[in-house]
C-alpha cells in the first residue's frame, strides 16, 4: 500500500513511555515544519471513544475474549477509514499510540486464547492492508513500567491483570519485532527519557527522508 504520508505507531506495555514520547516527537516534527496528525487507538474517532469507554471502564460486562477482540477491531476500521488513510494520502505524518501489534501482543500472546492466524485474518479484515511503515517497540521490564505510572490506584481493566499476563505481551512485542526487523525499531525503555526521544527524533527523520517527505513551507 502506498501513501504519500508516513505511518509510525508506537507499542510498548503499560508504563514504558508511549503517550509522552509521541507527544514530544510530534511537536518537535511540528516545529520543524512537518504535518503531523496524532491519533490513538483505541479512541481515534467519536465512534471510537464510545468503544474505548467499553473496552477500559466497563467491568461489569464480561467481555469475552472474541467480542473483545471485535471491539477493538471495528475501533480501529472506524479509524483507518475516517483517520488514518485520509491523513496519509493527504500527505501527513502520522504519530499512533498503539495499533495492530497491540491486539497481536495483548489478545494474542498476552491472553492466548485465540490463535495469532486467526488474530491476523480479523486485523486484515479491518484494516484492508493498512499496516504501519514504522513502529517503534518502547521495550522494558513490565514492574518498571508500572512503578511509572503515576496513578496505580486508578488502572484499568487491562492494566489490573496479572503482571504473568503482561509478561507475555512484553515477549510477544519482542518476536513480533524479530519476525519483520525491517518495519520494527526496538528501543531500550529503562533509559532516561530524553535518550529515548533523541533516538526517537533521529529514527525518524531518517524514515522522513528515506520517504522524501519535507518540511512544508510555513
Ligand atoms: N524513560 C523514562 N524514564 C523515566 N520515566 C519515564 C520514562 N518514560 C516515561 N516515563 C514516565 O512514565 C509515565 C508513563 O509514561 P507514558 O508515556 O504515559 O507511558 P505509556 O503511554 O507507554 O503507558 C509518565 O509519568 C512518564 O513521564
Ligand atoms: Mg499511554
Amino acid at each position: 500500500m502506498t501513501h504519500a504520508g508516513v505511518f509510525i505507531t508506537f507499542e510498548g506495555p503499560e508504563g514504558s513511555g508511549k503517550t509522552t514520547q509521541l507527544r514530544a516527537l510530534a511537536d518537535f516534527l511540528a516545529g520543524q515544519g512537518y504535518p503531523v496528525r496524532v491519533t490513538r487507538e483505541p479512541g481515534g474517532t467519536p465512534l471510537g471513544q464510545d468503544i474505548r469507554a467499553l473496552l477500559l471502564e466497563r467491568h461489569d460486562l464480561g467481555i469475552v475474549p472474541r467480542a473483545e477482540v471485535l471491539l477493538f477491531l471495528a475501533d480501529r476500521a472506524q479509524h483507518v477509514a475516517q483517520v488514518l488513510r485520509p491523513a496519509l494520502q493527504n500527505g501527513q505524518v502520522v504519530l499512533c499510540d498503539r495499533y495492530a501489534d497491540s491486539t497481536l501482543a495483548y489478545q494474542g500472546y498476552g491472553h492466548g486464547e485465540i490463535p495469532l492466524d486467526e488474530l491476523r485474518a480479523a486485523i486484515e479484515f479491518a484494516v484492508q492492508g493498512l499496516w504501519p511503515d514504522r513502529t517503534f517497540l518502547l521495550d522494558l521490564p513490565v514492574e518498571q513500567g508500572f512503578r511509572r505510572l503515576t496513578n496505580p490506584g486508578a488502572k484499568d481493566r487491562l492494566e489490573n491483570q496479572a503482571l504473568a499476563f503482561h509478561r507475555r505481551v512484553r515477549q510477544g512485542y519482542l518476536a513480533l519485532a524479530r519476525a519483520e526487523p525491517h518495519r520494527w525499531t526496538v528501543l531500550d525503555a529503562t533509559q532516561p527519557w530524553d535518550a529515548v526521544q533523541r533516538a526517537l527524533r533521529e529514527h525518524t527523520l531518517a524514515l522522513l527522508q528515506q520517504r522524501g517527505l519535507r518540511p512544508r513551507p510555513r
